[in-house]
C-alpha cells in the first residue's frame, strides 16, 4: 500500500494545471500525481490577490493534510499571490510554482517582439513587472491579458470558433509585430492549436511547463525522493460533477 507520502501534489484553479501535469508525467513517468483542480472557484485571474491567498492556501492545506512530498503550484495566478508565503507556511515541503516563460523566450529570441499571454492578475503583479523590467530594455515585450479564454479551457471549448473569434481580436493589434508568444497561464497550452492558426504558425509559442518539471525533478533528486514505480495519475477536482473529471482525463491524455 501507498501512502500520500509518495505522491507530487499539483494544483490549478481549474484543468489548466493539467498542461503542466503532462510535462511532470513525461519527466518523472515513474511518480504518483494527485491533481486538484478548483474549478468551482475558477478563474482566479481576475479575483482579488486577498482572494487568490486565500484559495490557494485552503487548495495547499487540503492536498499537504494528505502527507504529499511536494506541491507544484501549476497555476501562475496562484504563484504571482501566494508563493513566497506558501513556502514559508511548508518550510520542510518542496514548493515549486510555475511562471510565465518570459527568460527563456528573451534568451531564444533576442531584440524579438514577444507577447506575454497571462491573467491579468499575474500580469498586474510584482513578481512579473520585475520579470518585465529585466527583459524590456533587450526585447519588445507586450502585455496580452486574455479575458474569457480561461473559461473556454473549462468548458472544454479550446479549439472552438468561440476561442478563435476571442484570439482574433485579441491579437488583432499585434499582427506582425510578434516573434514570439510566452502561454503565462497554463489553461492557454490547450488553446495552442487556434493560437497558432490566428498568429501564423511562424510565431512561437513557449510556455514554463516542461521547465518547471525539470525544477521539480532536480529538487526530488536533490533530496533523494524520486520513485520509479508504475506511475498513477489521481485526478480530482471541487466540482462536483463527473463531467470535470472527464474534461479533465481527456486533456490528460490527449494530443494537443
Ligand atoms: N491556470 C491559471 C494560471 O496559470 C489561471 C487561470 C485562472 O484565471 O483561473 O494563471
Amino acid at each position: 500500500m501507498n501512502t500520500k507520502q509518495d505522491y507530487i501534489a499539483v494544483f490549478d484553479s481549474g484543468v489548466g494545471g493539467i498542461s503542466v501535469l503532462r510535462h511532470l508525467r513525461r519527466v518523472m513517468p515513474g511518480e504518483r500525481y494527485l491533481y486538484f483542480g478548483d474549478s468551482a472557484n475558477a478563474p482566479y485571474g481576475t479575483r482579488t490577490k486577498q482572494e487568490v491567498e486565500a484559495l490557494t492556501f485552503a487548495a495547499a492545506r487540503r492536498l499537504v493534510e494528505q502527507g504529499v512530498k511536494a506541491l507544484v503550484v501549476a497555476c501562475n495566478t496562484a504563484t504571482s499571490a501566494a508563493i513566497g508565503d506558501l513556502r514559508a507556511a511548508y518550510p520542510e515541503l518542496i514548493v515549486i510554482g510555475i511562471e510565465p516563460a518570459l527568460k527563456l523566450a528573451a534568451d531564444r529570441f533576442p531584440g524579438a517582439g514577444i507577447g506575454v499571454m497571462a491573467t491579468p492578475m499575474t500580469l498586474r503583479e510584482e513578481k512579473f513587472e520585475n520579470l518585465m523590467h529585466r527583459y524590456e530594455t533587450v526585447s519588445r515585450v507586450y502585455k496580452l491579458p486574455a479575458p474569457g479564454l480561461v473559461e473556454l479551457v473549462e468548458q472544454g471549448r479550446a479549439d472552438s470558433p468561440e476561442t478563435e473569434a476571442l484570439l482574433k481580436a485579441l491579437f488583432a493589434p499585434y499582427l506582425g509585430k510578434l516573434d514570439a508568444v510566452v502561454l503565462g497561464c497554463t489553461h492557454y497550452p490547450f488553446a495552442a492549436k487556434a493560437i497558432s492558426r490566428v498568429l501564423g504558425e511562424e510565431v512561437a509559442l513557449l510556455d514554463g511547463g516542461d521547465g518547471t518539471a525539470r525544477e521539480t525533478r532536480r529538487r526530488l533528486e536533490e533530496a533523494g525522493l524520486l520513485e520509479n514505480g508504475p506511475g498513477e495519475v489521481v485526478l480530482t477536482n471541487s466540482l462536483p460533477d463527473g463531467d470535470i473529471l472527464r474534461l479533465s482525463r481527456e486533456l490528460l491524455e490527449g494530443e494537443s
